[in-house]
């Protein structure tokens, strides 16, 4: 039984057939000692009543932003509220969450929320594999929310298949396992190696590669939702991470890269290298454009310094060390030799061959290998899944607190 207590929570219940499912929902919340406010769209309540939340929940429910006695204050509500879960959460709702409209208590009240969002959709099956749908999740997710996925089985239609809303008891746990987790990292500095590096050839070229600094950006923010402080080095990505714990650094080489992480990891507790760094670099960059003039053109490169193996040689004890391998073939005999040459404490096996994985997906499937030759291989999951279990490993590792409650 998940331990909420003490943990305020708004229970946001859209216009969908499982909002049956949210009056047990309550239920379970109450029973594991969390305070719930309950919000409806005015299309729920013509699924389940008002009445039976509020007394499930022992407060009023709002169904509207402003009523006849009171104006609800969504701003109040975002602030006192340690988590929201909206469940279930219609196509429609989803949308207006993805593209910021605000037009009912809910709404609202997610766009004021300071805390962590959890969202369980529910819908019929052809609604849920709709594309816009998939990309509005995607939007959601991307926001930092937090998706509790659908369960798969027969659906109020009649079709079968993916959609129906997760069980109440799975979105119970997994709020106790989000909890449990919270604080965890608290006190910790992390260093943490992200995206891309480019090399410049001349002014205008260079060399680079296709990460996009998601995988890094999944593992910085979960560090900092668990607590850490988290010193992010971002080498060229169109992406950007805003939480107040992750100090984010942006560079453009593997030279800087290596200056900026040799600056902060003497005083981290871990370095995490996601980066995927150039291994070399034009020994002279040119310093006007080159123009094209020969059938030929060589280019004399050098070796960039190899940051993980430098830091792994400096850790002193009480400091961990984990590197990404990022593979094509023979990857876990490759992967060892890395962690071996590297000194890393754990590294991450990532390879071309698995569909899914590595560069620009939103998912990752990895192996997690450890000096001590233990190893677990986990299925694809969405990257910030794969940033959690790379941070229980770690904690379990280092012998760190693995449990906040
Ligand atoms: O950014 P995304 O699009 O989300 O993609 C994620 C990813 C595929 C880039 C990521 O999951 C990954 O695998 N990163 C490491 C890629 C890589 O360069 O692996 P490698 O096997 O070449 O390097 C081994 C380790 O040494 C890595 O931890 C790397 O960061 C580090 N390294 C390598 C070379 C170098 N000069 N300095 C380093 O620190």
């Amino acid at each position: 039984m998940a331990n909420l207590q003490g943990k305020r929570i708004i229970l946001g219940i859209t216009g969908s057939i499982a909002a049956y499912k949210a009056a047990m929902l309550t239920r379970l919340f109450i029973k594991a000692g969390a305070e719930v406010q309950v919000l409806m769209t005015p299309g729920s309540t013509q699924f389940i009543s008002p009445l039976t939340l509020s007394t499930l929940s022992k407060r009023p429910v709002y169904t509207q932003v402003t009523s006849e006695e009171s104006w609800n204050s969504h701003v109040e509500l975002g602030l006192w509220a340690d988590a929201m879960v909206v469940a279930p959460l219609t196509a429609n709702t989803l949308a207006k969450m993805a593209h910021g409209i605000c037009d009912n208590i809910i709404t609202a009240t997610y766009l004021s929320a300071r805390c962590p969002v959890f969202f369980a959709p529910a819908m019929d099956l052809d609604m849920w594999t709709h594309p816009s749908t998939a990309e509005n999740v995607e939007r959601l997710r991307l926001f930092g929310n937090y998706l509790i996925e659908v369960g798969t089985g027969e659906l109020a239609s009649g079709l079968v298949g993916a959609g129906r809303m997760a069980e109440p008891e799975a979105i119970v746990s997994t709020l106790g396992r989000y909890f449990r987790k919270a604080d965890t990292l608290h006190g910790r500095r992390i260093l943490i190696t992200a995206g891309p590096t480019h090399e410049p050839i001349d002014p205008v070229r260079f060399i680079g590669n296709h990460s996009t600094g998601k995988m890094g950006i999944a593992l910085a923010e979960e560090a900092a939702a668990r607590g850490a402080q988290v010193h992010l080095v971002l080498g060229p990505s169109a992406l950007a991470t805003q939480h107040p714990r992750i100090e984010l650094q942006r560079v453009q080489t593997a030279g800087e890269m290596h200056e900026a992480a040799l600056s902060v990891f003497p005083g981290c507790d871990a370095a995490i290298f996601s980066a995927a760094v150039a291994d070399y670099r034009p020994a002279q960059p040119a310093e006007q454009k080159i123009k094209k003039s020969a059938e030929a053109l060589s280019l004399d490169l050098v070796k960039n310094p190899d940051i993980a193996a430098d830091l792994g040689q400096r850790k002193t004890a009480g400091q961990y060390t984990v590197g990404f391998a990022l593979e094509t073939q023979d990857a876990e005999a490759n992967a060892l030799r890395k962690l071996e040459r590297k000194n890393m404490d754990l590294i991450v096996l990532n390879t071309l061959e698995d569909e899914g994985a590595g560069f620009q997906h939103d998912t990752n499937k990895v192996s997690l290998l450890r000096k001590d030759n233990k190893k677990r291989s986990f299925e694809l999951k969405p990257k910030r899944e794969v940033a959690a279990d790379i941070l229980d490993e770690l904690q379990e590792l280092a012998a760190w607190k693995k449990d906040g409650l």
